[in-house]
């Protein structure tokens, strides 16, 4: 029986880019999203990707989502945490709206997430969680001390999960994509967004599948050496230590 993967904000972007990723490389794949009920269900149709609407900053909304996909289509065993916010703004501008949508939806979702999995996959002694985090929680980045700063915990997290779960057949690894064509990105300013792609040596954007690639390469069965590690997805912007 094919592997179940869920797949967080996986109707858009990175995420969808993922979800399809996963679908072509024989995962039954669940794409959550959380409110763009249009583009789910363009996504759908396209692809023949069950997706489920809830807001993985929402914990219980967490584990309903999570049940009922569960009934429907089997146990989870691949876990991708993609879905993300941002706001941004100069700390000197920044709101405790701004800061606490940030790390709400992109840090405590892993969190929401993991803790309704984690003891399924330690009864199935499998399981693999890829988190996405991004360049700027490895780097900062001026405008997101919100975003930077749950793009940096997710990485933290991800280092202890790995140790806890090492023994379970769990594995645990965060993914840090640089600037990637998305609209995310596309909602930089056009003058700021020109700045930053002078700075990746590849000398463009990134494509949401160059950062699927990575997650169905983590997901394998047979990568189950691999964990704790990030994967650093960026055409050379930023070389993490
Ligand atoms: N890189 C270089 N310079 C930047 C910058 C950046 N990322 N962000 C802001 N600046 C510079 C501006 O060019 C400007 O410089 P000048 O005064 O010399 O013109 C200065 O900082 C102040 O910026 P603004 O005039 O735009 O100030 P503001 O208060 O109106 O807006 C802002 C601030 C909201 C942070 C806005 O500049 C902005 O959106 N910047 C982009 C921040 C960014 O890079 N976000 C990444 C989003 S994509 C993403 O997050 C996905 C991922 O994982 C990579």
């Amino acid at each position: 029986m094919a592997r179940v993967a869920l797949v967080t904000g996986g109707t858009r972007g990175i995420g969808a880019a993922v979800s399809i990723a996963l679908k072509n490389a024989g995962y039954t794949v669940a794409a959550n999203y959380a409110g763009n009920d249009e583009a789910a269900a363009e996504f759908k149709k396209e692809t023949g990707i069950a997706v489920y609407k809830w807001n993985v900053g929402d914990f219980d909304a967490c584990g309903e989502g999570i049940k009922q996909i569960e009934a429907e289509l089997g146990p989870i065993d691949v876990l991708v945490n993609n879905a993300g916010v941002t706001r941004d703004a100069m700390l000197h501008k920044m709101s405790k709206q701004q800061w606490d949508d940030v790390l709400n939806v992109d840090l405590t979702s892993v969190f929401n997430m993991c803790r309704h999995l984690i003891d399924g996959m330690r009864e199935r002694n499998f399981g693999r969680i890829i988190n996405m985090t991004s360049i700027n929680g490895q780097k900062g980045q001026m405008g997101q001390t919100n975003y930077s700063a749950a793009k940096a915990g997710m990485i933290g997290f991800t280092k202890a999960l790995a140790q806890e779960t090492a023994k379970k057949g769990i594995t645990v690894n965060v993914i840090a994509p640089g600037y990637i064509n998305t609209e995310m990105v596309a909602a930089v300013p056009e003058k700021v967004l020109e700045s930053i792609i002078a700075t990746i040596p590849v000398g463009r954007l990134g494509e949401p599948e160059d950062i699927a690639r990575g997650v169905v390469y983590l997901a394998a069965d047979d990568a189950g050496f691999i964990t704790g590690s990030t994967l650093t997805i960026n055409g050379a912007q930023y070389i993490a230590g």
